[in-house]
């Protein structure tokens, strides 16, 4: 982690060269996370103005009808087009779903002048381009304290909270992915619209079999069977010293996703500062009945929105990312 300031600008940007840090700002955020890498984000950009809507074209009808994990993928891009405007020295306000009329423009991000450039957000920035879901074993090597704390703690200024469970939970964790991945399947819709998403390399969206595990990851808490084995190598599948963690938050509801997707980016971009990979398991909250039994293991102090699988990885074995992405052109006006 880095420390430090660069002064702010003391000329105010031009219209011009806003509109095109807002426009540079919502290219970098194609990076971000998505469920199944859908990417279902489109942003306009006008005079000191970047809007942020769900493209509904690119949702999962079948797994995801209310739009939890769209919109969640959408929160994280906005806030890695926050973190590309932080660096160009820009400040701004985002208003969450600030038009009840029209509930697709998921936010709106005004420039509000310039701000000092810090360190951290230039670190955060080097981390997007790194970042990516990386679903091979952790290292045996447990996370310490400081870590952990260091993660926890990028959560909340989003807007959402995460809290690492105790080992003492993840048993009852484990059953609750074991019912949700039981009972999706058993759905021929949410079979074939899986498969959908499944890329052989020739599209600009979904998840390459290239990134899915040749053999099932032995993990406590299991994972997203994708229907079909992929072809990344497993290196002996042992479970390491994975540990498990809820983002949760007081609502739940579209505003609450979206900051549970800000918390997403924030938490996965810090772990990749720190060397900890994150997988997202995300059957339990999708499916009513084991997001409910997860809201009860957190003991009701929240909402949860996505529980993520944590670990420390060797940085020299991290390998380029693979997901494909669309081309600024079609998700930026
Ligand atoms: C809301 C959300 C839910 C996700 N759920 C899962 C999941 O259940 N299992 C999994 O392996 N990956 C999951 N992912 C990771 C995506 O598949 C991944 O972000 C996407 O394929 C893009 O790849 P990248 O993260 O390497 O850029 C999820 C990501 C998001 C944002």
């Amino acid at each position: 982690m880095t420390t430090g300031n660069i002064p702010a600008r003391t000329v105010p940007l031009s219209a011009g060269a806003t509109w095109n840090a807002l426009h540079q700002a919502a290219t970098v955020a194609g990076n971000a996370p998505s469920i199944h890498n859908t990417q279902p984000w489109r942003w306009h950009v006008s005079t000191g103005v970047l809007d942020l809507w769900a493209d509904r074209d690119r949702q999962l009808t079948v797994a995801d009808p209310a739009g939890r994990m769209l919109t969640i993928s959408c929160g994280a891009a906005l806030h890695h087009a926050l973190v590309a405007l932080a660096v160009q020295g820009l400040g701004t306000i985002v208003v969450p779903v600030p038009d009840p009329r029209r509930p697709d423009l998921l936010a709106r991000l005004t420039v509000t002048g310039n701000v000092p450039i810090t360190m951290a957000s230039i670190a955060l920035l080097d981390a997007v381009s790194l970042r990516r879901t990386d679903r091979r074993p952790v290292t045996g090597e447990p996370m310490d304290e400081t870590t952990m704390l260091a993660i926890a703690n990028a959560a909340e200024p989003q807007g959402a909270f995460l809290r690492f469970l105790g080992p003492e939970r993840v048993p009852a964790l484990a059953t609750l992915a074991a019912s949700a991945s039981a009972a999706q399947p058993a759905d021929p819709a949410w079979r074939a619209e899986l498969d959908r998403w499944i890329d052989s390399g020739a599209s600009d969206t979904g998840v390459p079999v290239v990134n899915i595990p040749g053999q099932p990851v032995r993990t406590p808490v299991p994972e997203r069977d994708f229907g079909r084995p992929g072809t990344l190598p497993m290196r002996g599948s042992a479970a390491g010293a994975a540990v498990y963690a809820v983002l949760y938050g007081e609502e739940d509801d579209p505003a609450a996703w979206l900051s549970a997707g800000r918390a997403l980016s924030a938490v996965w971009l810090m772990a990749n500062e720190l060397d900890v990979s994150v997988v997202p398991i995300s059957a339990i909250t999708e499916v009513p009945g084991t997001r409910r039994g997860l809201r009860e293991l957190l003991a009701r102090i929240g909402w949860p929105y996505l529980v993520l699988r944590m670990g420390l990885t060797d940085p020299r074995s991290r390998g380029p990312r693979v997901t494909p992405r669309l081309p600024a052109e079609e998700t930026v006006r």
